[in-house]
């Protein structure tokens, strides 16, 4: 997704916006640009390519000044190229632009425009948006804050947009609709951007900027009004919580591996507080108020996107198997033009880890128009979903940066075990002396993902004799079969190497004619109520010469002797199989798109966040 950094205050513009960018790398983009005030002279550098293709560009320009902003695109309306990039200007070039999302009206109004008499450089919705701004601000001789306020309502869409005019070096304009944008307070200074990673370096009192809000910022002062020009008195300001030092690497050579080996302590993170093994105790306060609710739900209906819908598939395994409430897991894309009946008994949980995710935002808005009560599980504070719904529980796992989601997936995970416990303990159909066993289990479970961390050696190895596969199946039974899913997922999302998951015994309705001794079949067998029928089921790919990689419990050697190659995994309860599951499938991939030479944490066409239909 694109990124926006804006900054006015009394350092070089340039270094803060460049190194922002650099920041926001992770969200995916094929451009970047800057836009620098300085005496009157406003200087657009912009270039197809990485943020460092831009800095080589701009090296001998001149990048002095105080006020600024830059972008990575992320290409939706035009191709990626020089002239796309934003930056964009006005006709008259006066004023400067940079977008986060879709204008969905904007050919209309183009059309509109070039009737009078605009001309346009670029394919983009943006470069529409500055020529409306411009064309109200003169033809209605308004003012810019005026004009903006005009143009915006015609608007229809979502933006999160920075505006610099070249009149007015003490000014920077920032509004946003449906895509994020976060202002940090300095001193003497603000910082604009997409998320908080830009800004935290340099202060931890950031304000969330509303839908149809516009800010009107100043070097010692901001303003904020909502469209209509009604003031935003006192807009609530937040601490972040994040540390530098979470966006490094951390010396690991990609965020995702690091990412990887954080989750003993993310998945700790995410119990913290919640869970009492000792009094067979599980506290959600983020949906205590809503226990009721909750227990004489007709059904819970998840709604996610990607890894986050793998996430929902486990939690709709355990709430029924632990709570006995009914649940559907839906694809928010799908759900939000469906038509979905919805009834007021039902509660609609959105998981998100980046809090974003346009499809799931629109499926919770529908949920919320046809009376469903509505929650979210996200691991960004402050994020546009966790500010829509009606309450919700945070992951905790922490920034993560890798677009491809690993740490994110097992606190979630984490999460949905603990509401399906939580609603058994409520509804008191668990009885007390189980819940303490399964809680002093998963108290445990942070420690089991240490230990098998511990396979990574052996899916390095692996991966370097399937690296060169072109296709792979994922097999896996109950909770394992999301674990599957999520498997190929990170597999085919970071290597392009094409990946299915599947349930093991629905391979014999049509995947099983793919078998062939080039086939990697990775196989989820480790020793629960399935493993006979997954036994029968690596027999069956075996009499047709596939080649089998089996996810097996420590010490196993029933399967040892079958498949061609095991991972060893420590024993556990089958509800946390996912947590620990997916550990190996996660380092697989990993290893597998290293030595293909794929750029790991920012893989060709995606983003971290989806904030665009
Ligand atoms: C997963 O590795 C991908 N990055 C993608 O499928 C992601 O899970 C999906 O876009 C949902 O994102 P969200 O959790 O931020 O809503």
């Amino acid at each position: 997704m694109c990124g926006i950094v804006g900054y006015i205050g009394h350092r070089n513009a340039y270094q803060i916006v460049i190194s922002g960018l650099h920041r926001l790398e992770y969200r995916g983009y094929d451009s970047a640009g800057v836009a620098l005030l300085h005496c009157g002279e406003l200087n657009i550098y912009k270039k197809v390519g990485k943020v460092s293709d831009l800095e080589l560009h701009a090296e001998k320009l001149n990048k002095t000044g105080t006020l600024g902003m830059g972008h990575t695109r992320w290409a939706t309306h035009g191709p990626p190229n020089d002239v796309n990039s934003h930056p964009h200007l006005s006709g008259d070039g006066q004023l400067a632009i940079i977008h986060n999302g879709i204008i969905e009206n904007y050919s209309s109004i183009k059309e509109e425009l070039k009737l009078r008499g605009h001309i346009f450089k670029s394919d983009t919705d943006t470069e529409v948006l500055i020529h409306l701004i411009e064309d109200i601000k003169k033809e209605a001789h308004l003012t810019l804050e005026e004009a903006v306020q005009v143009a915006l309502k015609k608007v229809i869409g979502a933006y999160a947009i920075v505006i610099i005019d070249k009149n007015n070096p003490n000014q920077i304009i920032a509004s946003r609709k449906g895509s994020p944008m976060v202002i940090g307070i300095g001193k003497g200074e603000y910082f604009i951007a997409s998320d908080a990673t830009p800004i935290v370096e340099y202060t931890k009192n950031v304000i969330y900027l509303n839908d149809n809000e516009i800010a009107y910022v100043k070097r010692d002062a901001i303003v904020i009004t909502d469209i209509d020009n009604e003031i935003v008195d006192n807009p609530y300001i937040q601490q972040l919580d994040i540390k530098l030092e979470m966006l490094e690497k951390g010396g690991f050579n990609h965020f995702m591996l690091k990412e990887i080996y954080e989750q003993a302590r993310s998945v700790r993170d995410s119990m913290r507080g919640r869970i009492y093994p000792n009094e067979g105790h599980v506290k959600l306060s983020g949906i205590a108020d809503y226990v009721e609710l909750f227990k004489n739900a007709n059904r819970i209906i998840i709604v996610a996107c990607g890894t986050s819908w793998h996430a929902g598939l486990v939690g709709e395994y355990l709430i029924e198997e632990y709570a006995r409430i009914p649940v559907e897991v839906e694809y928010a894309s799908e759900f939000r033009y469906r038509n979905p009946i919805i009834s007021e008994g039902d509660i609609v949980i959105a998981i998100s880890q980046s809090g974003e995710t346009a499809d799931t935002m629109a499926a919770l808005n529908l949920a919320k128009e046809k009376g469903a009560t509505i929650f979210g599980i996200c691991n960004v504070v402050g994020a546009s979903i966790p500010r829509l719904t009606d309450a919700g529980i945070y992951t905790h796992a922490g920034p993560e940066i890798g677009v491809a989601s690993t740490k994110a997936f097992t606190a979630q995970v984490t999460i949905l075990t603990l509401i399906a416990f939580y609603l058994a303990q409520e509804k008191g159909v668990l009885p007390y002396s189980k819940l303490t066993t399964l809680l002093t289990e998963l108290d445990k479970i942070p420690d089991l993902i240490q230990q098998t961390l511990l396979c990574d050696i052996a899916c390095l190895e692996i991966a370097d004799k399937f690296k060169d596969a072109t296709n792979a199946l994922f097999l896996g039974r109950g909770v394992g079969f999301p674990v599957a899913l999520e498997g190929a997922l990170k597999l085919k999302e970071i290597s392009y190497i094409h990946a299915e998951g599947y349930p093991a015994a629905e391979m014999k309705h049509g995947p099983i004619a793919l078998i062939d001794e080039k086939m990697p079949v990775i196989v989820i067998a480790t020793q629960n109520s399935s493993y006979e029928k997954v036994i029968s089921n690596i027999q069956e790919v075996k009499a047709r010469k596939g080649q089998v990689i089996a996810i097996v419990t420590e010490g196993d050697t029933e399967v040892k002797k079958m498949a061609d190659y095991v991972i060893e995994i420590p024993d556990a309860n089958e509800a946390f199989l996912p947590l620990l599951a997916t550990i190996p499938l996660q380092l697989l991939s990993y290893h597998i798109a290293v030595l293909r030479g794929c750029n790991v944490d920012q893989p060709r066409n995606l983003a971290k966040s989806v904030t665009v239909e």
